[in-house]
């Protein structure tokens, strides 16, 4: 008995060395560095020669922290800007999510010990134009290894790293030009984005011209990626809709390395598809067309209020809730809130085209008297009226400050779940407020936005895209995050994230239907699925199958991902078993 337990196990780690060396001499897994069947470094200095020499070797942001050739002085400035995004926006592979860089070399875990790449890619092209992108997808697809597309680093879901990933670095490319457009859909202004443009590139240049364009709340973001393909949330969505609302057509390359143009005319299913159907699974965008809108006037508002008691505190909160019923019937009223168990603070509330600062508070005057009648204190209660969005932007939406130390998980909160549940929904967000202190204690942010098909349009029209068509019911999407420490252990890390899936657990109980923004949510949502893709899903696996029948691009929590690859233990996607396509 004993003795056959014996034979097995060293026939099973026969096996294991089998697969895991000559790996993937069997194509069943992509090859990691060290295989036999790894390209050679003449292989990768061809490549670099395709690419015109805009080959770069991934390399840990971490690195000057450890020996050999530890540096004092550079560690120190790495360490000092470890949790600002700016230490990640124009790196080719680093990204900012302390659950992905998994401590792999964290600075502030040297100098000795190990410095590794971990999940960053091993190789970056730092991609120009098309033939860059073809010669990347190429190279991948010939040499059996992994490829990921990285733009600014900011995914929650590790979707823009992956461990022995070649990765396609679309940052640089930066061009924007505003035009008229004419299609099929729509004829009037709209911009031209490549691959790397980011909201703070963009806002500025926008107003310049007298427009508007729709993007985030964090100008960091990237446009082409989770922000247009996975839905897309900003200030002005109560006027224009999701980010996936605005796009006109795709410029891609696909896997199979053919140049085309994705909109309502051309390979209508993948400009669907790209459209709220996940990020970096379908074809590499090298740019976008987007609807660009007259620019005017802006008026915004905000104030918070302390829980100095916790009845009247929650009363408070209830109140604000219902009164976002009321706000949603305002055109393009949106409102950016933050709610931890100490205060509450409406972060900007955005009335575009107002022509007075009152216009702004007017709609609240209701919600202030029910606040006074709870005897709530309101501090620095303020409002202001702005000549254009750029300027109202950098009043209320760009002093917030974002770090990269956290996790995050979230959903969206259904009218219904506000209107005929509101002390079952107010129950869960105390539950994530006051019992977080185990994960450091938690934040929860709203933003409510009316992205109706009766506020935005055709483009909201249920089937219009691949946007999940919970977001039409929402009143607000939620997210919630909790702290990490600079050197929080892995243990610390992967706590908070199981943390973070029971807390969406409890608010998923209270909002049936509600679904989660995909971009801000976690990879290991065991509901992913429905959540994140509804209805969607089964025809964005059609696509997914015409456009990359061989599972090129994989991403976690992305459409096709569970019936292709599946990582191991040391990060290399192996297929799993029974698929037949590799
Ligand atoms: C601090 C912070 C604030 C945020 N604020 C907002 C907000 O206000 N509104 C909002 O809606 N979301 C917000 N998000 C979520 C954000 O939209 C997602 O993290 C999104 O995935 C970022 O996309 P990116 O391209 O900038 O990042 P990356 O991490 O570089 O990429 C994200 C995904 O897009 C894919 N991708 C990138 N470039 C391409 C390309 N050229 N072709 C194909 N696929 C590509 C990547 O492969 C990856 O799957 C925020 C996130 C953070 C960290
Ligand atoms: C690619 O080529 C350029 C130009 O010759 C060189 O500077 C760069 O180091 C090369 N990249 C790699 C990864 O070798
Ligand atoms: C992170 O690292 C730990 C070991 O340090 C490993 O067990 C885990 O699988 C890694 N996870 C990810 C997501 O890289
Ligand atoms: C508010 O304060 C007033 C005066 O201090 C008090 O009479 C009233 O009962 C308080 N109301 C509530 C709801 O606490
Ligand atoms: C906090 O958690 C405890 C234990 O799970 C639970 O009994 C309590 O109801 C929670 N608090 C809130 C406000 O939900
Ligand atoms: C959303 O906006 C439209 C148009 O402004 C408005 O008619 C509607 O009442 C709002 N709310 C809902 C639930 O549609
Ligand atoms: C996260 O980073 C910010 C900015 O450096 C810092 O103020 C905050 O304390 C950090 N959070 C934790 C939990 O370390």
């Amino acid at each position: 008995m004993e003795q056959k337990r014996i034979v097995v196990t060293a026939l099973a780690l026969l096996i294991g060395a089998f697969s895991s060396r000559a790996g993937a001499s069997s194509s069943k897994c992509r090859y990691l560095p060290g295989d036999a069947k790894w390209p050679s470094a003449a292989a990768w200095a061809q490549l670099n020669h395709t690419v015109g020499g805009s080959l770069i070797a991934g390399r840990p942001l971490g690195r000057p922290c450890f020996e050999p050739g530890f540096d004092a002085t550079e560690c120190a400035a790495i360490k000092a800007e470890w949790t600002s995004l700016d230490t990640f926006l124009a790196d080719p592979v680093n990204v900012m999510s302390p659950y992905w860089m998994n401590n792999s070399c964290n600075p502030f875990y040297g100098p000795s010990g190990a410095c590794t790449l971990g999940n960053l890619a091993v190789y970056a092209i730092d991609v120009r134009n098309a033939q860059d992108a073809v010669a990347g997808v190429r190279f991948a697809q010939a040499n059996n290894i992994r490829l990921t597309i990285k733009n600014t680093g900011h995914d929650f879901l590790g979707r823009s790293s992956g461990a022995g990933s070649l990765a396609l670095w679309t940052h640089n490319i930066k061009d924007i030009a505003f035009f008229n457009y004419r299609g099929r859909d729509y004829a009037g202004p709209a911009a031209r984005l490549g691959a790397g443009v980011q909201y703070s590139d963009l806002y500025p240049v926008a107003s310049a011209h007298g427009l508007r364009v729709l993007g985030g709340s964090c100008p960091t973001v990237g446009v082409v990626g989770g922000f247009s393909q996975g839905g897309g949330h900003g200030p002005l969505s109560a006027k224009y809709g999701l980010g996936a609302d605005q796009v006109l057509e795709w410029e891609v390359v696909t896997a199979d390395g053919r140049h085309i143009t994705a909109s309502p005319s051309q390979n209508a299913d993948l400009y669907w598809a790209l459209r709220g159907g996940g990020a970096g699974n379908y074809a590499v965008v090298l740019s976008v067309t987007v609807k660009a809108y007259p620019d005017g006037p802006a008026a915004g508002a905000g104030f918070t209020f302390a829980n100095e008691d916790e009845n009247t505190y929650w009363a408070a909160v209830s109140a604000f809730l219902k009164h976002l019923l009321v706000l949603d019937t305002l055109d393009g009223y949106m409102s950016g809130f933050t709610l931890t168990a100490q205060q509450f603070a409406l972060d900007f509330a955005l009335l575009p085209d107002a022509e007075a600062a009152d216009d702004v508070t007017g709609p609240l005057e209701p919600l202030f008297a029910e606040l006074d009648a709870l005897n709530v204190t309101l501090v620095s209660n303020r409002a202001s009226l702005h000549p254009n969005f750029a300027d109202w932007f950098d009043t209320w939406a760009k002093p917030i400050y974002y770090g990269t130390n956290d996790s995050v998980g979230g959903r969206l909160i259904p009218r219904a779940a506000v209107r005929d549940n509101l002390p079952a929904l107010v129950a869960a967000f105390r539950d994530i407020a006051e019992n977080s202190s185990a994960v450091g204690g938690s934040a929860l942010n709203g933003v409510a936005v009316n992205v109706t098909e009766a506020r935005v349009g055709s483009a909201a029209a249920s089937g219009a895209s691949a946007v999940l068509p919970a977001w039409r019911e929402a009143l607000f999407t939620l997210n919630f995050g909790i702290p990490l420490a600079e050197d929080a252990s892995w243990e610390t890390i992967r706590f908070g994230q199981r943390w973070i899936n029971e807390k969406q657990d409890r608010l998923r109980a209270v909002t049936p239907g509600g679904g989660t923004y995909m971009s801000e949510a976690t990879w290991d949502n065991p509901h992913w699925k429905e959540d994140y893709f509804g209805v969607n899903y089964e025809a964005l696996r059609a696509v997914k199958a015409k456009y990359d029948p061989e599972n090129l691009f994989w991403a976690n929590a992305a459409v096709g991902s569970d019936a292709s690859w599946e990582p191991a233990a040391d990060g290399r996607l192996c297929s799993i078993s029974g698929s037949t396509s590799h």
